[in-house]
């Protein structure tokens, strides 16, 4: 199963964004083979040494069977495209964000997945999902977006026990914040997208199912060992 990016040839979703172009950055510096920048916008991509941009709306169900049929090469599929609009359950007028972000956050990434197994099969390969430490408690102002994101996580466990047994690696990334526009509006700590695709990447070549990625991240995650309910209060009234 894949570990190492050196060699690796790497599809990553949403390559237009903020996290994405640093993982590529970095992907390229630790010597992947090849990169598939994926988009649904390909205009706002160029092309360089080892980098494809490729044509991908992750819910276009054509553009990803496409996509998998012509690129049977890949070795580590990286979903990280995402949405959130910073919407909570009750401010939401209907359901319709709380969609999108099942759409995107959660449909998207199997919808890709389903396509791409048999060449990461076939290559013993790896996904890795970018997901958020608020998969695994929800802070109520993004309410949907982390509900999106907990299945997600559940998806990432739910293909681990699918594709484990032939071979391939299922990982997937719990970010705190990060400085992107997704985050544009908070004002608090928030990592650079560089420090971001270091910690992705350090943690997918040691191996971890579940990278944990900066401080944040990393003090969520010991507390939701040590007191859950008293980490899903502080999110319930972060002031
Ligand atoms: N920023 C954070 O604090 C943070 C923390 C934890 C996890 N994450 C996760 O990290 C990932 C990247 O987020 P980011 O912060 O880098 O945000 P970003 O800069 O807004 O990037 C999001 C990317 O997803 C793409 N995307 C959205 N819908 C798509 C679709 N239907 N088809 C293809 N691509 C689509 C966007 O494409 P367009 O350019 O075409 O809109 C964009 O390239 C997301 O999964 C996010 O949930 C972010």
């Amino acid at each position: 199963m894949t570990e190492t990016i050196k060699g690796s040839i790497i599809l990553v979703t949403g390559a237009t964004g903020a996290i994405a172009q640093a993982l590529i950055a970095e992907l390229k510096a630790r010597g992947a083979a090849k990169i598939y920048a994926a988009a649904r916008d390909v205009s706002a991509l160029t092309a360089s040494d080892g980098v494809v941009p490729v044509k991908m709306d992750v819910t276009s169900d054509d553009d990803v069977v496409k996509a998998a049929g012509l690129l049977g090469d890949v070795t580590l599929l990286i979903n990280n495209a995402g949405v959130n609009y910073n919407t909570g359950f009750m401010a939401a007028p209907d359901v319709a964000i709380a969609r999108e972000e099942i759409e995107i956050n959660y449909l998207a990434p199997l919808r890709v997945t389903k396509a791409f197994a048999p060449a990461l099969i076939k290559n013993k390969g790896a996904v890795l999902n970018i997901l958020t430490i608020l998969a695994r408690v929800n802070l109520p102002f993004m309410g949907s977006y982390c509900a999106s994101k907990a299945a997600g996580l559940s998806l990432t466990q739910g293909l681990r026990g699918d594709l484990g047994p032939m071979g391939v690696r299922v990982a997937a990334a719990l970010p705190g914040a990060v400085d992107t526009r997704m985050t544009a509006m908070l004002t608090i700590p928030k990592m650079t997208t560089a420090d971001a695709a270091k910690e992705i990447l350090d943690g997918f070549e040691a191996g971890e199912e579940e990278i944990y990625v900066g401080e944040m991240a990393r003090g969520l995650a010991q507390g939701l060992a040590h007191d859950p309910k008293g980490v899903e209060r502080q999110l319930a009234s972060p002031g």
